[in-house]
């Protein structure tokens, strides 16, 4: 399972991929807002691709398929891991359609539907991003949707990865990676936490104590 870090923050994705935790980044419109401070999308994707060599996702913000594609082949043109991420609308499934004939590598985003996912993935999408946790918070199961999509991608063979997103604990993670899902994205905040057991720092007290009791420290 191929873990991504969901931020446009240099810092966090240049200390995550230094601990070796990180196969790729997304970003979306709201991240880029939050960290990129008046600079330009396509600065902010080049500096993180400068650090991480996987899939890194820049979204376009064009509503319409043609402003999409012309967006979408200048994102593709900063480096050879810029993946396109397009919203899951009509314009965006012939966006990602012609993406798909070009070679250009698509994350579908906004994904809520097992059928929505089937639709991106027959448009020819690289990935799919359910998100789980907004989908919770209208007290929907998002793993529910996730186990859908795995279902009906295997049934057909599709190509596409899944990339469970909107990831807010642990627990989704362990959920979408016993379902098999190929990706989980996350906020730094998560993956930090995945380290963390009370049964683990209480033993190793307990092994400093009695090492430090026979003289060993
Ligand atoms: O990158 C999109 C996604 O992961 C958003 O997460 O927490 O804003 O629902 P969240």
């Amino acid at each position: 399972m191929k873990f991504f870090i969901d931020t446009a923050n240099l810092e966090d994705i240049r200390s995550a991929h230094l601990k070796g935790w990180v196969d790729g980044v997304t970003t979306n419109p709201s991240l880029i807002a939050k960290e990129g401070g008046g600079r330009l999308l396509k600065d902010i994707i080049k500096d993180i691709c400068e650090i991480v060599s996987g899939p890194i996702s820049a979204e376009v913000i064009a509503l319409d398929a043609k402003g999409m594609i012309k967006e979408g082949k200048e994102l593709a043109k900063i480096a050879k891991n810029v993946v396109v991420k397009v919203p899951l609308t009509e314009d965006g499934l012939i966006a990602v359609k012609e993406f798909s004939k070009e070679g250009i590598q698509t994350n579908v985003t906004l994904v809520f539907s097992a059928l929505q996912a089937l639709l991106a993935a027959k448009a020819g999408a690289t990935m799919v991003s359910p998100f789980v946790g907004r989908l919770d918070d209208i007290h929907t199961s998002g793993m529910d949707v996730v186990a859908q999509i795995k279902t009906i991608f295997d049934n057909y063979g599709f190509p596409t990865e899944i990339l469970v997103a909107s990831v807010r604990h642990p627990m989704h993670l362990l959920d979408a990676a016993l379902i098999g899902a190929d990706i989980a994205t996350m906020p730094y905040s998560v993956i930090k936490q995945l380290t963390k057991h009370p049964l683990t720092d209480r033993g190793l007290d307990q092994f400093l104590k009695d090492a430090g009791k026979a003289g060993h420290a």
